[in-house]
């Protein structure tokens, strides 16, 4: 029996993760420990709520005794870490809380699990710690360069990880995931924001000019990807988890309006998001060698998303009329009038 403790689990892949990890190994217990920040959503896990495997504690990863608790509680032997403050855009707006959870968040939790002796902790991290790559593939041993508050603090998160398996041999793993998408994705990240600002006839605000170029991962292709390091990897090993689908930004809000038939004219371009990345790619090589790939294309899954969309507005409406305002004024306001 292995009883794992899933932080961020109310969230976007955290939520997924639970489900397939439910579904895959039928004998664990799953441990949410989730501090509900505007990101986090019960309601992300409402299908598992009855599953006598399945447990919600609400906790901040930064607050020692509510994690030692919780770990003695349960019996955790396993930790999969993706808590986190996870949106670039609000990372230059407030880096607080990216220090706060990404970085002292993590640390706190590696020294709790340091002294209940873990089996292993897997720390979902990012591509975006590498920086931008004009032609050619990161590679797991390339050197960090980090461009925006998060993922500066999503690379200190990972350095301390690194840390604790050199000086304290804690069994650690590392992925960096590749820009994710599919359902229950909070509507600020592109993918979902443009499906639903064209659902709703809203302009789609395209920063700069939209040749920036993201490698596209299937949510669950990154929940089996995470499976496979967890299960897999080696101690104290890095792995890339990208889908292999380098599209521009233009490239997938056309086929989003497209899919929606909707016109090209919502495509509203705005300026652009300060310190932008102009590329991410992943040689994947390592993690597949581990009997990991992403399942079907591209297009097909943007496609069953966008249906998602479609077919569950009792999810996204309700956050779009809430805090999301907002930040929405905030961040596009100016931009969207300006453009
Ligand atoms: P998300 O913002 O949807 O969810 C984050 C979750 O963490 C929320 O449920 C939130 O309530 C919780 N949380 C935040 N601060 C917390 C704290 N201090 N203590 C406990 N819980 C806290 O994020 P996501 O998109 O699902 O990303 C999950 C992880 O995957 C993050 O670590 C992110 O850096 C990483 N990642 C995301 C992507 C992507 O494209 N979304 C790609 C690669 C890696
Ligand atoms: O690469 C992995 C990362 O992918 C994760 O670590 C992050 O948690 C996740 O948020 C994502 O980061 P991005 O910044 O790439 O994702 P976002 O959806 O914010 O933006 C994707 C691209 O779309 C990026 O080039 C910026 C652009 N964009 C985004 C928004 C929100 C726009 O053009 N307009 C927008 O309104």
């Amino acid at each position: 029996m292995k009883n794992i403790l899933v932080t961020g689990g109310a969230g976007f892949i955290g939520s997924n993760f639970v489900r397939y990890l439910l579904r895959q190994h039928p004998d664990y217990h799953v441990v949410v420990f989730d501090k509900l920040t505007y990101a986090g959503n019960v309601k992300n896990l409402l299908d598992v709520h009855d599953d006598p495997r399945y447990t919600f504690v609400r906790g901040d990863i930064a607050d020692k005794h509510m994690l030692a608790d919780t770990l003695r509680a349960h019996q955790v032997d396993t930790i999969v870490n993706f808590a986190a403050e996870s949106h670039v855009d609000r990372s230059i707006l407030e880096p607080d809380a990216f220090i706060h959870t990404d970085v002292v968040g993590t640390y706190v939790l590696l020294e709790a699990a340091r002294q209940f002796g873990l089996e292993r902790v897997l720390q979902v991290s990012t591509d975006e710690v590498y920086g931008s790559i004009p032609v050619g593939f990161f590679k797991e041993g390339d050197p960090l360069e980090p461009n925006s508050p998060y993922s500066a603090s999503k690379a200190g998160g990972e350095l301390m990880v690194r840390a604790y398996h050199e000086t304290y041999g804690l069994n650690t793993v590392v992925t960096r995931g590749s820009n994710t998408f599919g359902p229950y994705q909070y509507p600020e990240k592109v993918a979902p924001l443009f499906i639903t600002n064209a659902i709703e006839g809203e302009p789609l605000p395209l920063y700069g000019d939209g040749m920036q170029v993201r490698d596209w991962l299937y949510v669950e292709d990154h929940c089996a990807g995470i499976d496979t390091a967890l299960h897999r990897g080696a101690p104290g090993e890095i792995y890339n988890l990208g889908g292999g689908n380098e599209r521009h930004n233009i490239q997938v809000t056309k086929l989003i309006l497209q899919l929606l038939g909707k016109p090209e004219t919502l495509i509203r371009p705005v300026a652009d998001r300060p310190g932008h990345d102009r590329r991410y790619a992943l040689d994947c090589a390592k993690l597949k060698a581990l009997g990991w790939a992403p399942t079907k294309d591209f297009e097909t899954r943007l496609a069953e998303t966008v249906a998602w969309y479609q077919q569950n507005d009792w999810w996204w409406r309700p956050i779009k009329s809430g805090e999301f305002k907002a930040y929405y004024r905030q961040q596009y306001g100016e931009r969207l009038a300006a453009g």
